[in-house]
């Protein structure tokens, strides 16, 4: 079976080899795939989960295109779906482990745990399973994206520019190593995330995919989005919450568990832990980042503050013209 795997790897690496390649965003978004842009190391991961994932009828993706809100989203459906267990109760989020440790620790990215020619065992994972992925829609393994899948899939999206603008800041943050190249300006940036070379991107297919899955499948497919998360996120939580199976019940209710649910997982809690100041982490990919990247300002529109109108345009348009008629708008 082992031998199998390596010839397998092998196979990845001949397809990912013939590939349309690009610099790109520091060489970040390299490789054409199906009409996505793929950092290559992770698209070995993407190849290996399409071959190797074995679903679980109550397996929940949390899908996002990168710089969407995916911490956010991690840190909501872990302390969710874990409330109750000793990792929390109401009176003692004290305790919580959210609280020392950084939401990505929880789920790391399901693609990357495939990235090489070892097949992870995921099978010990408590159930549900939370797989949380960048992977678009159209590339899930087929187990989870056919028409009778059990799988639920959680997907957020954000606004393009906030978008583009928290990738810029992202990806010219992320360290130096040799296998990436240095940072870009805003202008570059601006024009690869038109081009659709954005990390997962095109970033408007990538929501298209979901947006419409969502629309045939809604009780499969749950759609957010972060403007919409950030004006209400009570109602979110318990949005998020009936979809994952966890509804609130009366005494949970009455009891302020979905206020104290908001109030543990945002923007100012989670930034200013000490895990999430001072910790660093080492990607699937032997890449450090400090945890800190992960909170810049968590804030909306603030695009305003770096894109010239010029630029807004441009990324307006792109967005008109590809979300015209699909009953997705921003
Ligand atoms: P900004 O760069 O605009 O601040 P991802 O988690 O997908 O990498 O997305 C990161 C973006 O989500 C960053 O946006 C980050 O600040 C924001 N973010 C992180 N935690 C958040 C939270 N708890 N609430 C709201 N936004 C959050």
């Amino acid at each position: 079976e082992k031998e199998d795997e390596l010839r397998a790897y092998e196979r990845r690496r001949e397809v990912i080899s013939n590939l349309p390649v690009e610099n790109g965003w520091r060489n970040i978004t390299g490789r054409l795939y199906h009409g996505f842009w793929f950092h290559e190391p992770r698209l070995y991961g993407v190849l290996s989960l399409r071959r190797n994932f074995r679903p679980a009828p109550s397996d929940i993706f949390l899908a996002t295109c990168p710089k969407s809100g995916t911490t956010w989203l991690k840190a909501l459906a872990f302390v969710i779906c874990n409330r109750g267990s000793s990792y929390m109760s109401s009176s003692s989020t004290g305790h919580h482990s959210i609280l020392s440790h950084n939401p990505h620790d929880f789920y790391p990215n399901l693609e990357n745990f495939y990235a090489n020619s070892h097949v992870p065992d995921l099978d010990s994972m408590p159930s549900p399973r939370l797989l949380a992925t960048h992977i678009p829609y159209s590339l899930l393994p087929e187990s989870v994206g056919d028409e009778g899948s059990p799988c639920r899939i959680i997907y957020l999206c954000r606004e393009p520019k906030d978008t583009l603008v928290s990738t810029y800041h992202f990806l010219n943050g992320v360290g130096s190593d040799p296998s990436i190249a240095g940072p870009i300006s805003m202008e570059e940036a601006v024009e690869l995330f038109c081009k659709g070379q954005s990390p997962y991107g095109p970033v408007w297919e990538h929501q298209l995919e979901y947006w419409r899955e969502s629309q045939r499948r809604p009780d499969k497919v749950l759609f957010l989005k972060y403007e919409e998360m950030k004006a209400e996120p009570e109602a979110t939580v318990r949005m998020l919450a009936n979809f994952m199976r966890r509804p609130f019940s009366e005494e949970e209710e009455s009891n302020g568990t979905v206020a104290e649910i908001v109030e543990l997982c945002s923007f100012k809690s989670l930034s200013g832990l000490e895990v999430n100041k001072v910790g660093v982490r080492v990607n699937g990919f032997g890449l450090a980042m400090k945890n800190s990247l992960f909170f810049r300002k968590g804030k909306v529109g603030d695009w305003r503050e770096h894109l010239s109108p010029m630029m807004a345009e441009k990324v307006d348009a792109v967005t008109k013209e590809k979300l015209h008629g699909t009953g997705l708008s921003h």
